[in-house]
């Protein structure tokens, strides 16, 4: 399975700054050829990255949806408002989107089927809190997660689905999962992938580990069997760490699962 190290910029980078960002990294690309590699600045940013990446292998992703096409929802963006700025993927059910701005899992699900009914290609993103790994509650989050935002879908939809493994407690404070909690959380994901939405869904499923990922621990998580990547978010942010964080996945595929 061909990898998928994704950038989550969050609230970060100006227009500006992102084509900065950009002309700096994509330099010399060409090696990472067996990686998807993948930027998901903020909306504003949206155009301007298409247009530094245009002519380089670097796709192009939004942070969230809305799910209705049009109408009085003010603030928000739909399906064909990203597709015109040349999205191709699209993060849903962030775990700051989920706590943060309360997003549910029915929402969730809602932004599921609008994306794929559009031609994007959604990462969902499933992962429990500190409180629900204490109460050892992280198989029956997972589970909550994944039933809502994919029961119900197309599976003929469904076939190259990525979904991110990320614990919310290792977002942002420098502690990573495990490899080992990492893998069994995997498993578990596209075992409930084959489960709700059947066999090729789960064969054509790519996962990836979110959290704290850098490029002194990016090897562990994709020398795992069933981990295709990552979502990157402040290791992304400056076109130097996430080359080097690249270069190390790309060094540790060429060693072999
Ligand atoms: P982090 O964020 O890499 O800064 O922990 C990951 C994410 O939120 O997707």
């Amino acid at each position: 399975m061909k990898l998928i190290i994704a950038a989550n910029w969050k609230m970060h980078k100006t227009a500006a700054e992102t084509v900065a960002f950009c002309h700096d990294f994509c330099r010399n690309l060409e090696r990472y050829k067996g990686i998807d590699i993948l930027l998901c600045p903020p909306f504003t940013a949206l155009d301007a990255a298409a247009d530094a990446l245009s002519g380089t292998t670097v796709k192009l992703g939004a942070q969230n949806i809305y799910w209705e096409n049009e109408g009085a929802f003010t603030g928000e963006i739909s399906a064909p408002m990203l597709l015109e700025h040349r999205v191709e993927f699209v993060i849903i059910g962030h775990s700051e989107r989920r706590h943060l701005m309360g997003e549910t899992d029915s929402q969730v699900h809602k932004k599921m089927r609008s994306a794929l009914n559009s031609g994007l290609r959604p990462i969902l993103c499933v992962g429990e809190t500190e409180e629900e790994r204490k109460q050892q509650a992280t198989a029956s989050v997972l589970e909550r997660q994944l039933r809502g935002a994919l029961e119900g879908l197309d599976p003929a939809e469904t076939e190259s689905l990525v979904i991110a493994y990320e614990p919310v407690w290792a977002i942002g404070s420098g502690q990573a999962a495990s490899a080992d909690d990492a893998e069994e959380a995997a498993l578990l994901i596209r075992e409930m992938v084959k489960k709700l939405l059947g066999e090729r869904s789960a064969a054509g499923l790519r996962i990836q580990y979110g959290g704290s990922v850098k490029d002194s621990n990016i090897g562990l998580f994709v020398r795992m069997p069933s981990i295709d990547g990552a979502l990157v978010g402040g290791a992304s942010l400056q076109a130097e760490s996430f080359r080097a964080l690249i270069s190390a996945a790309g060094d540790s595929l060429a060693e072999g699962k």
